[in-house]
């Protein structure tokens, strides 16, 4: 289905998810359909952009609008909403017209003498719009830089930049940091660009800001890694072949992700840091691979399993670019029709003895934005992964199904709704559950017709659909959230 604009130019109808969304409304009661279970009570918190345009100008990429936090609190079977800006410094400037900071596609109209300034020095983003997640009793939204801000989950308040308690250098992180469910670590890895760049891995204890390093890894070409793998002993980075020179990109100039370069002939290096020394192992394999999100991962007989959302290249960062995803602009000469390169849920082995790795496709179907029973499942042997998909028999322009792959059996269940596009489905077990899949799956999807979106409610064993609760307005398409259970 297709929508047209103002020019009467024809533009596919899952534009409205990147419109600007500047309304922040709390709606008590929202209209619902179908029975929400008793035992669901808590807030499903989320963050993505919800501005793109800043003083006449559109930012350049997806991953770029300014950071709005969600919150639906489902409490006694009614749902309310609730939605504010994250009031970073990069949206006050937006919001008076100027880009001031660097984003991932990005940057501000600067001098020269200016740029080269802040290389040296560099002004990391604030405009943490990728995740969520909790350092000692702060909420707090994520992205990829060092920059973290603190919010108040009842009010969605922007409360101010995290401070940590100790002096690890800043550098680039993931927003997909890991929560060990045995020793109530945080764990994330953090990398510091120079002649020598380093990536080092630390855990932050349960209750504490202070992090600790577990270990550090040098690396001539530093990889991007928008996540990472936990197993019981160890942690892996999947260095992609998408890497960056950091001198090069000291002087380029350029917004941050248009430094690095796809260089397949690299193939794709697994760094392994044992959790209990720090010390590392590096696997190759010649593949080159591509992925935004690993899955799960666990040891088993010696080896350790990844299961990742890959793609064949580097191309889907292109492919998020607004130019790319909303159609032609009128000044664009590299216009090519919106179509998603192919994707598919990939099972990496990694034997520690013999040294090798290899891999296999798990389903024909295919998943983006991968969530599991992560309470119960997340650095174990597991069977189920939830996510975002498409059809995989059809190019499809962008992704507007629910998928649930079965990791024994390749199988998979759908959810789809024509002119409909779901965000992240989120798990969340039945309480005292014993199935791993005994639960719900939440997901906000945008109603393209309607101009709205809807909080689904799916029975998690079979993706069948329990309740909606419908929102006032459209949530613009966002990344990750959690879902906080009251008390
Ligand atoms: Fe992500």
């Amino acid at each position: 289905m297709s929508t047209t604009d103002a020019d009467g130019t024809s533009l596919p109808d899952y534009v409205a998810g990147f419109a600007d969304q500047p309304t922040e409304v709390a709606v008590e009661d929202l209209a619902t359909t179908g029975a929400i279970p008793e035992w669901l009570e808590g807030d499903l918190l989320r963050n993505g952009p919800a501005m793109w345009r800043v003083g006449g100008r559109r930012l350049n990429h997806w991953f770029d609008g300014m950071a709005m936090l969600h919150r639906f609190s489902i409490h006694a079977g009614k749902v309310s909403y609730a939605n504010r800006f994250l009031r970073s410094k990069d949206y006050q400037a937006a919001k008076n017209g100027s880009i001031e900071f660097a984003e991932f596609a990005t940057d501000p109209c600067r001098s020269l003498f200016k740029r080269m300034t802040a290389n040296f020095s560099p002004v990391y983003s604030s405009n943490a719009n990728v995740n969520i997640t909790k350092v000692a009793d702060d909420f707090v939204a994520m992205t990829e830089t060092p920059i973290q801000i603190a919010f108040n989950p009842e009010t969605l308040d922007t409360l101010g930049v995290v401070e940590y308690e100790d002096s690890l250098t800043p550098g680039i992180t993931t927003a997909h940091p890991h929560y060990d469910v045995t020793t109530h670590e945080l764990i994330n890895y953090m990398l510091k660009m120079g002649r020598n760049s380093t990536y080092t891995v630390f855990g932050i204890p349960r209750g504490s800001k202070h992090r600790q390093a577990i270990g550090t890894a040098d690396t001539p070409r530093p990889s991007y890694m928008h996540s990472f793998a936990l197993t019981e002993n160890y942690i892996v980075l999947m260095e992609f072949p998408f890497v960056v020179n950091p001198l090069s990109m000291l002087l380029s100039g350029r917004p941050f992700i248009e430094n690095y370069r796809w260089k397949p002939e690299l193939g794709t290096t697994f760094t392994l840091f044992d959790r209990a020394d720090g010390s590392t192992t590096r696997l190759h394999t010649d593949e080159p691979w591509f992925a935004f999100h690993h899955v799960n991962a666990y040891e088993e007989s010696g080896q350790l399993i990844l299961d990742v959302s890959v793609y064949a290249d580097a191309e889907i960062v292109s492919d998020l670019f607004l130019n790319s995803l909303l159609g032609p602009v009128p000044d664009s000469s590299d216009y090519r029709p919106p179509q998603l390169p192919p994707f598919s849920l990939r099972r990496f082995t990694l034997d520690l003895q013999a040294n090798t790795v290899q891999s296999h496709q798990l389903c024909e179907q295919p998943l983006e934005l991968p969530r599991i029973n992560y309470g119960s499942h997340n650095a174990r042997a597991y069977r189920f992964a939830y996510g975002i998909s498409v059809d995989p028999t059809e190019p499809a322009a962008f992704l507007d199904r629910l998928a649930k792959i079965d990791v024994e059996s390749g199988e998979s269940i759908v959810w789809y709704e024509p002119n409909t596009y779901p965000g992240e489905p989120v798990f969340v077990s039945r309480p005292g559950a014993s199935d791993e899949d005994d639960g719900v799956v939440l997901s906000v999807v945008l109603d393209a017709a309607a101009g709205s979106s809807f909080l689904l409610v799916l029975d998690a064993r079979d993706l069948s659909e329990i309740a909606r609760a419908t929102v006032p307005q459209a949530v613009p398409f966002g990344f990750h959230g959690q879902f906080i259970r009251s008390d």
